[in-house]
């Protein structure tokens, strides 16, 4: 960014004209949402179907993400939706495109268009979705474990939790549908912390 983008638009314009950092990305998947909402979701990266489609969660994430979302009473179109990383890194297995972790590297990359996002869009809580999103916002490795729930992301107000994908990775039905509960339950606490006078942008 040879400026500062002034706002979202220019910064998307520069995302979406920049060359992709990470092998595989074709086209930049771009933030969705309004400006100055409750909460920010920040993901991974997009997967196949959102280099596809060009939105963030549309993919079997997205769609645990709004069954989710909808139980913990957060309509999507009133919350900011995006990617530390925004370009899909795949490798190829055959014809199929395969998700390929973006390193600590590629994430620091990106790293300044988020924060510049973050700061045009203005979110009351900003909450990072996995240890790739935490690394990014954080600017360093956290263990979501051990961290889930309130924090600051430079005097921001913050919130860890899981990525939705890691609850697909499990396999009993009945701990998956715990984790699944307190994913729910996470993103409930998010929405209070957002409540809250301190947090207001
Ligand atoms: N996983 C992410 O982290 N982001 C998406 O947009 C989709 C899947």
């Amino acid at each position: 960014m040879a400026q500062e983008p002034k706002s979202l638009k220019d910064l998307n314009r520069a995302i979406s004209h920049a060359r992709p950092f990470v092998t595989g990305g074709t086209k930049a998947v771009l933030g969705e949402g309004p400006l100055h909402p409750d909460l920010a979701l920040v993901g991974e990266q997009p997967g196949d179907q959102e280099d596809l489609q060009g939105r963030p969660f549309v993919g079997p994430a997205g769609k645990l993400l709004d069954r989710a979302l909808a139980e913990a009473g957060i309509d999507r179109d009133e919350i900011y939706i995006t990617n530390a990383v925004k370009h899909f890194k795949y490798r190829l297995r055959g014809k199929r495109r395969l998700h390929a972790k973006p390193n600590a590297g590629e994430i620091k990359h990106y790293r300044r268009w988020l924060k510049t996002e973050m700061e045009l869009v203005k979110p009351r809580v900003v909450v990072a979705l996995g240890a790739s999103a935490v690394l990014a916002l954080a600017g360093h490795a956290l263990t979501i474990s051990a961290n889930r729930g309130r924090t600051d992301f430079d005097g921001q107000c913050g919130f860890i939790t899981v990525h939705p994908s890691s609850l697909l990775r499990i396999r009993e039905e009945k701990d998956r549908r715990a984790a699944f509960r307190k994913f729910v339950s996470d993103l409930e606490k998010a929405k209070e912390f957002a409540a809250e006078a301190r947090c207001a942008a």
